[in-house]
C-alpha cells in the first residue's frame, strides 16, 4: 500500500453544526483524525498519517497559510516513505491555494485538495466521499505528475483552473471552458485530460521555498466605477490585478489612471468578472501594453500569480511571458 499523507487546514469538511442540517455551521472545528475515522475501508488504500496543520474557514486563509503550507507539502513530498500528498481545505478560497501550491510545489507526486460543501453533523455530508476519493486518486500512479488537483463530487480538476461556481450545491467546482481532469468512479480513478500550462517541478517558483509575496490587491469594475479606487489601492500594493467586465475592458477614465499609474511602476493585470473565455490583449482597452492580460485566470488567481511573478522580476514584458506560461 501506498503511504498518503493526510494534511488538515480546516473548512467544511471539518464543519460542525446542528446534527442533520448543512448550512448554519462553523468551519474548521473537526479534527482530521475523527473524520478519517467516520470513512468506511480508508484505511484499506492506503497507510495514512494525518497532520493537523490548521483549523481555519478558508476566509481566514492568508499568504503566510500558503507559504506555511507549501513548505510542509514540500518538505513531506522530498521523504522517500511518502507517494502522496492530500489536503483538506475549505472550499471557498481552494481555488486560490490549489493554484498556489500548483505553482511553488517541487514534486511530480500527487497532491490532491479536497473538502466538502455539507459539515461532518450534516445528513449525507460529502467530506467522507470526498476525501476517501482524494486518497485514492493520490494514491494513484495515474495521477503522478499532473500538478496539483482537486477532487469535488467525484471529479478531478486541475490546480490551475478550478473553480467554484456554486454556493450552495454539493457539486460546487468546475474548470471553466476546460471540462475536467477526469473522473473518480468510486475508488477508481479515470484521468482523461492534461494541463498544458507549467506547474509544480518546472515552475520556476518552485525553484527554492517561497519566504514572503509583495502586495498586490484586487479592484472590481462596474459600471460608473470612480477610477480612485485605482489611486487607493496603488499607495500600498505593488501590482493590481483589475477584475473587468467583459474581456477585460473599463471606462476610458480607468484607461486614463491605469496609464498614470503604470508610469509610476505599478504593474497592472487584466482579468474579467465574466467566468468564460479569455482576456487578451487590446489595442482599445490597453493601447499602450501597460495592462499583462490574464488569459484565462480568474481575478484572485491571477493575483496569485502576480505575487509570485513580483517576486522573481518587475519587468512587463517578462510578467506577461510568465502569464502566457502559466
Ligand atoms: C470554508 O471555505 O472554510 C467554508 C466554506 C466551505 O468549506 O465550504
Amino acid at each position: 500500500m501506498k503511504n498518503i499523507i493526510i494534511v488538515a487546514t480546516g473548512g467544511t469538511i471539518a464543519g460542525s453544526g446542528k446534527v442533520g442540517k448543512a448550512t448554519n455551521y462553523q468551519a474548521g472545528k473537526i479534527n482530521i483524525k475523527e473524520i478519517i475515522d467516520s470513512i468506511p475501508m480508508i484505511n484499506e488504500v492506503a497507510n495514512l498519517k494525518a497532520i493537523q496543520l490548521f483549523n481555519v474557514d478558508s476566509n481566514e486563509m492568508n499568504e503566510e497559510h500558503w507559504i506555511i503550507l507549501a513548505n510542509k507539502i514540500n518538505d513531506l513530498a522530498s521523504q522517500k516513505n511518502v507517494d502522496g500528498i492530500v489536503v483538506t481545505h475549505g472550499t471557498d478560497t481552494l481555488d486560490e491555494t490549489a493554484y498556489f501550491l500548483n505553482l511553488t510545489i517541487n514534486t511530480y507526486k500527487p497532491v490532491v485538495l479536497t473538502g466538502a460543501m455539507r459539515p461532518a453533523s450534516a445528513t449525507s455530508a460529502d467530506g467522507p466521499i470526498n476525501l476517501y476519493q482524494a486518497v485514492c486518486l493520490a494514491s494513484c500512479d495515474d495521477a503522478l505528475g499532473h500538478g496539483v488537483m482537486a477532487v469535488f463530487s467525484s471529479t478531478i480538476y486541475s490546480g490551475r483552473d478550478i473553480q467554484k461556481i456554486s454556493n450552495f450545491k454539493t457539486d460546487a467546482f468546475d474548470q471553466k471552458d476546460f471540462g475536467c481532469l477526469g473522473y473518480m468512479n468510486d475508488d477508481k480513478v479515470m484521468m482523461f485530460s492534461r494541463t498544458f500550462k507549467k506547474h509544480t517541478l518546472q515552475s520556476v517558483f518552485s525553484e527554492k521555498p517561497i519566504t514572503e509575496l509583495p502586495p498586490v490587491g484586487i479592484v472590481y469594475y462596474y459600471a460608473g466605477a470612480k477610477p480612485d479606487i485605482l489611486t487607493m489601492m496603488a499607495q500600498n500594493h505593488r501590482g493590481i490585478v483589475i477584475i473587468g467586465s467583459g474581456s477585460g475592458n473599463y471606462s476610458q477614465a480607468w484607461l486614463n489612471e491605469i496609464e498614470t499609474l503604470g508610469a509610476q511602476g505599478i504593474i497592472f493585470v487584466r482579468a474579467s468578472r465574466v467566468n468564460q473565455g479569455i482576456v487578451y490583449e487590446s489595442d482599445v482597452f490597453d493601447p499602450h501594453n501597460v495592462c499583462i492580460p490574464s488569459n484565462t485566470l480568474s481575478g484572485q488567481k491571477a493575483r496569485v500569480l502576480l505575487m509570485l511573478a513580483l517576486s522573481v522580476t518587475q519587468n512587463t514584458k517578462e510578467i506577461k511571458r510568465i502569464f502566457n506560461e502559466y
